[in-house]
């Protein structure tokens, strides 16, 4: 079967960083009662001024969230007969991945007064989305990928079928989880967030952006609107979900789900402006999956339509554009937000 990974001081389960803060990155080797060859993590050498001045540890802030999602997790996939299809879905979705979407869906639900607990299932739900989209992604029908989160790829361990049959499941699993599972929220807004998650993955969403992403490949043609379209369908959607299901599971009005949505919508971008930047500035052990692939496939990135210079300006801006969505907050209270910005900002995988 498949172990989670043991959480220790010593190999901290998410990369994570405070603002201002140098960055090492190292792959460790995993327990060898996993699949998995290696655990990617970094440590982050956090300023202990920047520490005292915001009075929030970004790197243990994640380093406990991703212990509750991971805990989270293991439960939402039991092994049960056929155990090889929970296997398949446990293999990927309990590899150590960042935990980005949960954690900001559990974030923007506690911004607006509401608990972990009502948000947890639909975190769980997006990290299953997640999951499964890159599943989907890394098969030889796709991206024909070999490795994922330090790992081989989910069909190289289960083959193909088994693989297009996990990302079903996690896919079907996930809505029914935020239905089954949500406590002590109130139904409509159960369904709002059904339908907010929803909208994020099908054709006008992932699978939207996945399509135009496939289309666009080879085409030298491609530019900005286009690769735009790509990046906030493919990526930034579900990180939108990811934040605006937090916000009205949390109890939000109107204006609080509006003005998250602007924050998300502009991570969601800078996210995937910085994931461009890093196919060519990080190697693939860094990275835990193959470096350069944009580059090797001629894909039109942010680097390659505007340089590099000003895809790092970008991702500024982007970045800068969504903590100022965050200025009218408590600032203590929006801590957690404003450092997962800032985060993907410097992230280095
Ligand atoms: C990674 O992009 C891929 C995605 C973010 C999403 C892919 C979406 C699908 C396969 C659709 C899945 C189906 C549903 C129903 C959601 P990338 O190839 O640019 O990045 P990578 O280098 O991490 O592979
Ligand atoms: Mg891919």
């Amino acid at each position: 079967g498949v172990a989670l990974a043991p959480y220790s001081p010593l190999a901290p389960p998410f990369c994570c960083l405070t603002p201002l803060v140098h960055i090492r990155r190292s792959v460790r080797a995993l327990p060898s009662n996993t699949h998995a060859a290696a655990r990617i993590v970094c440590t982050a050498e956090t300023s202990v001024e920047e520490q005292k001045k915001t009075g929030f540890d970004f790197n243990q802030y994640m380093g406990e969230r991703a212990k509750l999602i991971d805990a989270a997790l293991d439960k939402s996939v039991p092994m049960q007969y056929p155990e090889v299809i929970n296997e398949s879905m446990r293999y990927s979705l309990l590899a150590g991945g960042k935990r980005v979407r949960p954690a900001l869906c559990l974030a923007s639900c506690e911004l607006v007064g509401g608990s972990i607990d009502q948000a947890m299932p639909t975190a769980c739900a997006l990290e299953m989305i997640h999951t499964m989209s890159l599943i989907h992604d890394d098969l030889p029908s796709m991206d024909n990928d070999d490795f994922r989160r330090g790992k081989p790829t989910n069909h190289k361990v289960y083959g193909e079928e088994m693989a297009i049959l996990a990302g079903d499941a996690l896919l079907s699993l996930s809505f029914e989880y935020i239905a089954r599972e949500t406590k002590g929220v109130d139904a409509q807004r159960v369904l709002q967030v059904i339908v907010e998650v929803g909208k994020s993955v099908g054709s006008e969403g992932l699978v939207g952006g996945q399509v135009v992403d496939i289309k666009s490949e080879g085409d030298s043609s491609v530019g900005l609107d286009t690769l735009k379209y790509i990046h906030e369908h493919k990526t930034a959607a579900l990180l939108e979900s990811a934040v605006v299901s937090g916000a009205i599971l949390g109890g939000a009005g109107q204006e609080d789900i509006d003005r998250l949505r602007k924050y998300s919508r502009s991570i969601g971008l800078a996210f995937q402006v910085v994931d461009d930047i890093l196919d060519i500035t990080a190697t693939t052990e860094e990275l835990g999956k193959t470096a350069g692939k944009d580059l090797a496939v001629a894909k039109a990135t942010y680097p390659s339509l505007v340089g590099l210079e000003r895809s790092k300006e970008i991702a500024e801006e982007l970045i800068a554009d969504a903590k100022a969505q965050l200025a009218s907050y408590d600032p203590a209270k929006a801590a957690p937000l404003y450092a997962l910005a800032e985060y993907i900002k410097m992230r280095k995988n």
